[in-house]
């Protein structure tokens, strides 16, 4: 009974790195084609909920737009906008603060690790970072979702929401979305510590190749990753325990579109010393070509504005109608 329809966003939170573009962009075009109505979001009202300067946020902005662009997303084909331009997500996402139970926001993880010890002193709209990704997905009815597997607890949490929404009101109005977390890179580690996720808010830059890195950058990143003395292993069992080494294997995998068995079968038995320039060659064949394009549209802010503009138009011919049922269904 619903369109087949993907939704996925990414917040302009500055630092946009490998693990956003393996993870989330990659697949969000790979994503695209006649399958699927595909729609795309830089999520700013969420970047807010921790503190972003004011004078950095217009350009953040900006710089995710070109890169969804420059990664493969045509904003002729998927609706790619922002999201403060839409109201209606802000809307839909009071209406399932109301349907969402503190127990449930209480137990999200990313709450937990971003508040830290200090929730006393985080902002409210950190907590309820969840409820308004529920009403970004849900605002399109959308039926797929890709993103990396960091965000897994926050789609069950949709879910859920719109479960009990149905329930509540006794309609069959909101879809049970699917989560796509799938590939070999939905959680691209940190380069200097194989226990962390590779993060726009790490405060090491070694510990993340940024879209923006050049040549050397990367190069040099890469030479610096930490690894182990072995060499690397022919069968996959081998990266057990291995945490450094099964992330560089995963970046190459995903790289270059293989599995992570068919790169060790290629590399088993090399040492990390020859490993490396390996990937660094390959990261940069595949990065560079996304990074001056994304240097050569952000010449182009006018173009970026316009395409922004038109998007949030066509996001709103699909969000406008479904705020508008539901209120109806709420009885406002
Ligand atoms: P970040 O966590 O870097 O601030 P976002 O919260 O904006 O990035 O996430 C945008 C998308 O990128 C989400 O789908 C998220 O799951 C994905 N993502 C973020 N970090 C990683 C990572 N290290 N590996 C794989 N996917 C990631
Ligand atoms: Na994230």
């Amino acid at each position: 009974q619903f369109t087949p329809r993907v939704f996925s966003g990414i917040q302009p939170s500055g630092n946009l790195h490998l693990g956003n573009y393996l993870g989330a962009l990659k697949r969000f075009v790979d994503m695209q084609g006649p399958e699927f109505q595909t729609v795309y979001c830089m999520v700013d009202l969420h970047a807010i909920t921790t503190w972003q300067d004011p004078k950095d946020l217009a350009h953040s902005t900006r710089e995710l737009c070109a890169g969804f662009i420059a990664a493969g997303i045509d904003p002729e084909h998927s609706i790619l906008f922002n999201q403060s331009q839409v109201p209606e997500h802000a809307q839909l996402a009071w209406v399932f603060n109301c349907v969402a139970r503190m127990g449930w926001m209480q137990r999200m993880t990313q709450w937990k690790d971003k508040a830290g010890k200090n929730q006393q002193n985080a902002s409210l709209g950190l907590f309820a970072y969840p409820s308004l990704m529920a009403a970004d997905i849900l605002i399109y009815h959308a039926t797929h979702v890709p993103v990396g597997d960091d965000q897994k607890q926050h789609l069950e949490l949709t879910r859920d929401i719109a479960i009990k929404f149905n329930n509540d009101f006794g309609v069959d109005f909101f879809p049970i979305t699917e989560p796509v977390i799938e590939g070999t890179a939905t959680r691209v580690m940190s380069l200097r510590d194989g226990s962390k996720k590779m993060s726009k808010s790490d405060t090491s830059d070694m510990s993340r190749i940024n879209m923006t890195d050049d040549a050397d950058a990367i190069a040099k990143k890469i030479r610096k990753a930490k690894t182990d003395p072995d060499a690397l292993p022919s069968e996959i069992d081998g990266l057990e325990d291995r945490p450094e080494a099964r992330n560089l294997v995963n970046i190459y995998a995903a790289l270059n579109d293989q599995t992570a068995e068919q790169v060790l079968a290629d590399v088993g038995g090399k040492q990390f010393g020859d490993f490396k320039p390996m990937l660094a060659e390959l990261a940069v064949e595949k990065l560079s070509p996304i990074s001056s394009e994304m240097a050569r549209l952000m010449g182009e802010e006018a173009e970026i504005d316009q395409i922004l503009a038109r998007g949030a138009e066509r996001a709103r011919t699909i969000a406008s109608p479904i705020l508008q049922k539901t209120y109806e269904i709420v009885g406002m």
